[in-house]
């Protein structure tokens, strides 16, 4: 016996697509109405055989859709009795409603207003910005190393590994930034990262407190400032002139937990940090017992010598943890890069990564140290900076002489883009606008400044060009569509 009279239920709304899976069809119906509560606990269906007349199928149909509905428990059959509808006033209540939508946390709230603008997806076109030449990538190389690993990984590598990342791999990188870039570090404060964007963000994860106040280059990297605010970060932005990050204007902040620069090739504008600015941020973080976060994104990138010591090479107390990335020397798919850590602080961050994911994927560790044991990846650095260094050149040698409201173009030594100031914003957007239209990419300098930035906005124009992307014919392709563009 019910145990209280059937309701009555209306399923005059149930409408079934013909020859498509029909019980499945009217087992999905019957679900959705049981778990929105149109069919509430306790609601008797009708007999197989109505149903089926109902709906003009076969009671087949109607049984199989039955059966499933009785195995999740949806329904309930009382022997001799029909078929009821569960009582599920958990379900039915847990379902969303409008009402009961959460309010989000302060970290979601930060993360609306902190969110990263993804880059232009696609195959690259001229001047897109931050990516280098992967057409020149060796594609066969990596895969035939990367084939080789995997018919026969060492069992030892296969279990759960190191969270810092691939021992082999962080020995290759010591010895590499040694050899290459004059820094002397120590394997055990190497920490595998999935790229640059990830180490910077462990970096605010782990050295932010709510509240601090963290120093970033303005106009500079947003995606980093947005890492530093969505950890809790009040984000001062500090001047930069022609010899980079401002020191001056830095110290007169006052406390700061750390300060973000990028020395070997400042983003946007390209200066490269003098040797007296980078004394004088080191001991400005001694001084404060503050932090320097140095993101080296491009730094093999040096057109006249060889490239630059990073800024951690003149580090003794401790204070600058360095952001390496394969992304600009490889492809930023990849998502490969490391942080050189101060000693003091390996081991935490360690554990956080462990926290995070245990450690990052073996096969693509375990293939670039392949690659730079074998010489492929220093052969390749060669190859990348002389494509981008004629990339330049074909880019210098056409742009046009006189763009109305355009400075001059400037001295180009690093790095895989350059900087060209505009005079007013609206000029800016105007020349952007029309490259656009002819599928040219250019980016606004006024889009790398923190929103309440001290000079005036027409101080913030400017145009941001990647010139290492694609090659000679497409750079001087885009550089006549241009001139068309632009009316020249
Ligand atoms: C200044 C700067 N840092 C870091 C990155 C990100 O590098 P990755 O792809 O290794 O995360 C970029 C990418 O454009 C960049 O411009």
């Amino acid at each position: 016996m019910p145990i209280h009279a059937p309701l009555p239920i209306d399923l005059s709304g149930v409408r079934l697509e013909p020859g498509r899976g029909l019980s499945r069809q009217l087992y999905q119906r019957l679900r959705e109405r049981i778990l929105d509560g149109r069919l509430p606990g306790g609601a008797r269906l009708p007999a197989s055989r109505d149903l089926a007349g109902l709906l003009n199928v076969s009671r087949n149909t109607v049984t199989r859709a039955f059966d499933q509905l009785y195995a999740e428990g949806y329904i309930e059959g009382r022997v001799g009795d029909g078929t009821y509808v569960a009582q599920l006033a958990s379900v039915v209540a847990a379902a969303p409603t409008q009402h009961s939508k959460p309010a989000p946390s302060a970290a979601l709230r930060l993360l609306d207003q902190h969110h990263l603008s993804i880059p232009p997806e696609g195959a690259p076109r001229a001047f897109r910005v931050g990516v280098p030449a992967f057409d020149l990538f060796p594609f066969e190389t990596w895969a035939r190393l990367s084939a080789r690993f995997w018919r026969k990984p060492s069992p030892a590598r296969l279990g759960y590994g190191d969270p810092a990342g691939d021992q082999q791999l962080r020995e290759l990188i010591v010895a590499y930034l040694r050899n290459s870039r004059g820094l002397q570090c120590d394997p055990a404060q190497v920490l595998i990262t999935s790229g640059a964007q990830q180490a910077i963000s462990l970096c605010a994860q782990l050295l932010v407190q709510p509240g601090d106040r963290v120093a970033v280059e303005n106009p500079g990297y947003r995606a980093a400032g947005h890492a530093f605010a969505v950890a809790g970060a009040q984000l001062q932005g500090v001047d930069v002139d022609a010899e980079g990050i401002d020191t001056a204007a830095l110290e007169r902040l006052g406390h700061c937990r750390l300060a973000y620069v990028t020395p070997s090739h400042q983003y946007p504008t390209g200066v490269t940090l003098s040797l007296q600015r980078r004394l004088e941020l080191l001991d400005w973080a001694e001084r404060h017992d503050g932090w320097v976060i140095e993101d080296d994104y491009d730094g093999e990138y040096r057109y006249s010598g060889t490239p630059l010591a990073p800024l951690a090479a003149l580090d003794r107390q401790g204070r600058v943890l360095y952001v390496g990335t394969f992304c600009k020397i490889t492809f930023p798919a990849l998502r490969l890069g490391y942080l050189i850590l101060p000693a003091s602080l390996a081991e935490s961050f360690s554990r956080r990564r462990a926290l995070d994911m245990r450690h990052s994927e073996i096969g693509t560790q375990a293939v670039m140290a392949e690659f730079i044991a074998a010489g492929h990846f220093q052969r390749h650095i060669r190859r990348m900076r002389s494509a981008a260094r004629s990339r330049r050149d074909a880019l210098l040698a056409g742009w046009p002489k006189a763009i109305t409201g355009c400075a001059a173009m400037p001295a180009v030594d690093a790095g895989l883009h350059l900087c060209i100031r505009v005079e007013s914003l609206a000029r800016e957007q105007q020349l952007i606008a029309a490259a656009a239209a002819v599928g040219v990419e250019i980016n606004a300098l006024s889009s790398y400044w923190l929103p309440d930035s001290t000079p005036a906005p027409d101080q913030r124009a400017g145009l941001v060009m990647g010139f290492a992307a694609v090659d000679e014919q497409q750079i001087e392709a885009a550089l006549r569509a241009l001139r068309l563009a632009w009316k020249l």
